[in-house]
């Protein structure tokens, strides 16, 4: 059967809404078909040749974001703070690890996402879970966790908008290197980390006065950067939708983002989701838990990747920091005798998620013992730790807890502001950064 950008449809699928008004959905998918792009076709291949850098040891990849982005915590200050801690942790790995350092934002169409159970119940009352704000809403609400497509409408001009911004900072001043102290949030609670990101901005703009003095600097790379998007590739009706075919190459393109991710729950290669992400051009990951089977890695790594490119296959790892001795020495082992092309990173969020009273959280000792872990087992296993990937704010928040200001179990409800999963506020973010650099210098000097 020849891949079209519906045929995903005569496939089983997991973790899709049930829409009551089939009409109104296609209605929405229609208007949907006929808006522009977010992305276009050349900067995905831009990105796709960036992982291939990494791939062959010469970049990291840096990815992270908000686990759902939502319609109400959208603005400016938001989209601001996350770029300029992004920056900052980059800025903190190129300097560790002396090589670029690829920037992918869970951002610009982050929306939907998958769940343990179908329903919720509160006090006797049943309702459809929580989905993410592109298919419902958050509160606990007949009426508002009703899937409603004009949802996807909202989430794709939130998309756009997000985007225009992001490429204004990218380009536009505020990712130069020459303000490098700006990038700082001032709000730092602790004292030595600060003055550590000012020690390392102080050396940057040194060397780069000592280079200008030099006449040796004269590259846009100084003044801009590049920052790309992602999410998961879930609801497969909006991604159906921004498909489309590149009039230069004639190549097929989800134009939603630049890269898309298959989760854990949705990455059966005989289903729809894997079945979709073969037919387009974008760098593609894959999440994988403990709980893999060889044999359907090894599938969907065929399906996903026929002619073994360089950059187009990220394996995101989420095994927990109790687990991933136990079960990533097998899979780098296994996949090595394949001789597959695949960028391994780390996400040490999604399996050290724990219960503490009635919220989500996650400890920042355990994040970074799996982030020890994956790049200690990489090493052991002469597999090139290629980057992390993680659920982080630019904000001040009390989800995850310890970490620089020490957030602790109690202090959880101050600021718990994520509608999913709980993310590193800015502190834990840059903290994490300069514990990163250190095993990325060691990786790198491997
Ligand atoms: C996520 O990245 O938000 C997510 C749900 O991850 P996973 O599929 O790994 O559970
Ligand atoms: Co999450």
């Amino acid at each position: 059967m020849k891949w079209t950008k519906n045929s995903w449809r005569n496939y089983q699928i997991k973790q899709q809404p049930i829409y009551k008004d089939q009409t109104r959905l296609n209605q929405i998918i229609a208007k949907l078909e006929k808006l522009p792009p977010l992305v276009f076709a050349g900067e995905v291949d831009m990105l796709k040749k960036d992982l291939a850098k990494v791939s062959e040891k010469k970049a990291f990849l840096l990815q992270g974001g908000d686990c759902a982005e939502s319609f109400v915590n959208f603005g400016a200050d938001n989209i601001r703070d996350m770029f300029k801690v992004m920056l900052q942790m980059a800025i903190v790995l190129t300097f560790a690890g002396s090589c670029p350092i690829v920037k992918v934002g869970r951002v610009a169409g982050q929306f939907a996402k998958p769940r343990s159970s179908d329903f919720e119940e509160q006090n006797g009352l049943k309702l459809p879970s929580y989905r993410g704000d592109i298919i419902n809403g958050f509160e606990f609400d007949e009426n508002l966790r009703e899937p409603d497509p004009q949802r996807m409408l909202e989430a794709y001009y939130q998309s756009a908008t997000t985007l225009n911004l992001l490429r204004a900072f990218s380009k536009g001043g505020l990712a130069d290197l020459r303000v490098v102290h700006k990038w700082n949030l001032g709000f730092l609670k602790k004292a030595e980390l600060d003055k550590k990101y000012e020690e390392l901005s102080e050396k940057i703009t040194q060397a780069l006065a000592f280079m200008q003095a030099c006449g040796i600097i004269d590259s846009p790379n100084l003044s801009q950067t590049a920052f790309y998007t992602s999410h998961e590739a879930l609801l497969l009706p909006y991604e159906e939708a921004l498909t489309r075919v590149d009039s230069l190459s004639g190549k097929i393109y989800d134009c939603s983002a630049h890269m898309l991710w298959i989760g854990e729950r949705t990455r059966n290669p005989n289903e729809a989701h894997v079945y979709f992400l073969s037919g387009i051009q974008n760098p593609i990951g894959v999440k994988i838990s403990s709980k893999f089977d060889i044999d359907e890695i090894k599938k969907l790594s065929f399906m996903l990747n026929p002619s073994n490119d360089l950059g187009r296959l990220n394996f995101i790892i989420r095994m927990g920091h109790d687990e991933i001795e136990k079960s990533l020495p097998k899979l780098f082992k296994e996949l090595k005798k394949e001789g597959l092309n695949i960028l391994y990173s780390i996400d040490p969020m999604h399996a050290n998620t724990v219960k503490s009273g009635n919220f989500k959280t996650r400890e920042f000792d355990k994040i970074m013992k799996e982030l020890c872990s994956f790049f200690e087992i990489a090493i052991s296993e002469g597999v090139y730790p290629g980057g992390v990937h993680l659920e982080m704010t630019g904000q001040n928040v009390t989800e995850c807890v310890g970490g620089s200001l020490n957030v602790t179990q109690e202090e959880l409800f101050k600021r718990y502001e994520t509608q999913c999963d709980p993310r590193l506020n800015a502190d834990q973010a840059l903290e994490l950064a300069f514990l990163i650099a250190d095993l990325l210098k060691k990786a790198r000097l491997n």
